[in-house]
């Protein structure tokens, strides 16, 4: 026998997806060179789909929820981690393939896990998760194709939201010039804190049109929502401007015609943050430590235990969430 630890366990019954918390045993536990201590996970919206069985997320039952985790490395058989490391895990395949991050402890492999860089606590990394790490490959990509501050505004859609308040807060310190679109008034405060100068209600963008293009106003984006108010982004932004697309919060269809595209150079920039190579995850995470910083982290994150994430979940699926939720492995 090993040790015994919780976790949040979805499991296939009679059909329906279930989750609820179990003892397991860490002779339990999935094979990887290492061992971890698990102090924090998050939630993502991934998570919400996975865990109420919404979305079809794990691949296999039972399996850990969690896509991300961060915690403190307690053994390893790999030559580039040594036990006491902090690390993070965003994806690889937790809670899909894997068990993941809604558990005391896990095990990983090496090459999904990066050393936390400093000044970066496990909290902290996790207030990032997934979400954030998309929003910093957002940022990435856009000044792949030559996006810099300029005169002209960026625009951040879904802004309240884990992806849209990193972006906020990475591009706001990058110093670009920055409208957020939101559907919430609550949250006006909070985005302008983050650094948005200006903000855009959701009922602008979110609204079909019969026009080809409008008037060029953003110097790009970095949307999580898909469906009409990318559309709008594209038929707004201005010449040779670039949008990352990051989700599908409002809905998977694009309904655009090409006219962005081919009367004004704009490049449409898709996102997938699993399919990032591991190899490249230290240079994002060392960019994040730089860019964002705890000061900018500290005003998106929320610590939850466990056993408050039911609520939570419930909330991010109907898009209510604000900012990102950091989750402490343990029942309060
Ligand atoms: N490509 C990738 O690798 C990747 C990685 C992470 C996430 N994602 C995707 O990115 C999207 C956002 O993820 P997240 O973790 O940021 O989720 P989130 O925290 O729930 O944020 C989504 C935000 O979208 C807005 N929203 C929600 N429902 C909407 C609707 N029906 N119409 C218009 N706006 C709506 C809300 O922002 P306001 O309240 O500000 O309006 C909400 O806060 C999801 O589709 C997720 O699957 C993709």
């Amino acid at each position: 026998m090993g040790q015994s630890f919780k976790a949040l366990v979805i499991d296939q019954v009679d059909g329906k997806v279930k989750a609820g918390f179990q003892k397991l045993d860490t002779d339990q536990l999935p094979a990887g060179e290492l061992s971890v201590d698990v102090s924090h996970s998050t939630l993502n919206y991934k998570d919400g789909l996975a865990v109420s069985g919404k979305g079809k997320i794990a691949r296999k039952y039972p399996m850990v929820g969690g896509i991300d985790l961060a915690g403190i490395v307690t053994h390893s058989t790999s030559a580039d981690f040594k036990s006491g490391d902090p690390v993070v895990v965003c994806g690889g395949g937790l809670s899909e393939t894997h068990w993941g991050g809604y558990a005391e402890k896990a095990r990983v492999p090496a090459d999904w896990a990066v050393k936390i860089p400093a000044p970066f606590s496990p909290s902290q990394a996790m207030a990032i998760g997934t979400a954030g790490f998309t929003a910093m490959l957002a940022v990435i990509a856009l000044e792949r194709v030559g996006l810099k501050p300029g005169p002209h505004e960026m625009i951040v859609t879904g802004a309240a939201g884990g992806v849209g308040s990193v972006a906020v807060a990475l591009l706001a310190t990058l110093g670009y010039k920055l409208a957020a679109s939101t559907g919430r008034a609550a949250t006006h405060d909070y985005l302008k804190s983050l650094g948005a100068t200006t903000i855009v209600a959701r009922e602008e963008l979110n609204k079909p049109s019969g026009r080809p293009l409008d008037s060029e106003r953003w110097a790009g984006g970095i949307d999580s929502l898909g469906g009409e108010t990318l559309a709008s982004v594209l038929r707004q932004t201005r010449a040779n401007g670039a949008v990352a697309a990051c989700g599908l919060a409002e809905n998977f269809a694009l309904p655009t015609t090409v006219m962005p595209f081919i009367l004004r150079g704009v490049a449409l920039l898709g996102i997938d943050s699993l399919q990032w190579p591991m190899t490249q995850r230290v240079e994002v995470w060392r960019r994040l430590a730089t860019d964002l910083k705890p000061a900018g982290i500290d005003r998106i994150g929320h610590e939850i235990g466990l056993n408050q994430l039911d609520a939570v979940l419930t909330a991010i699926l109907k898009g209510e969430v604000t900012g990102r939720y950091v989750v402490r492995p343990t029942v309060d």
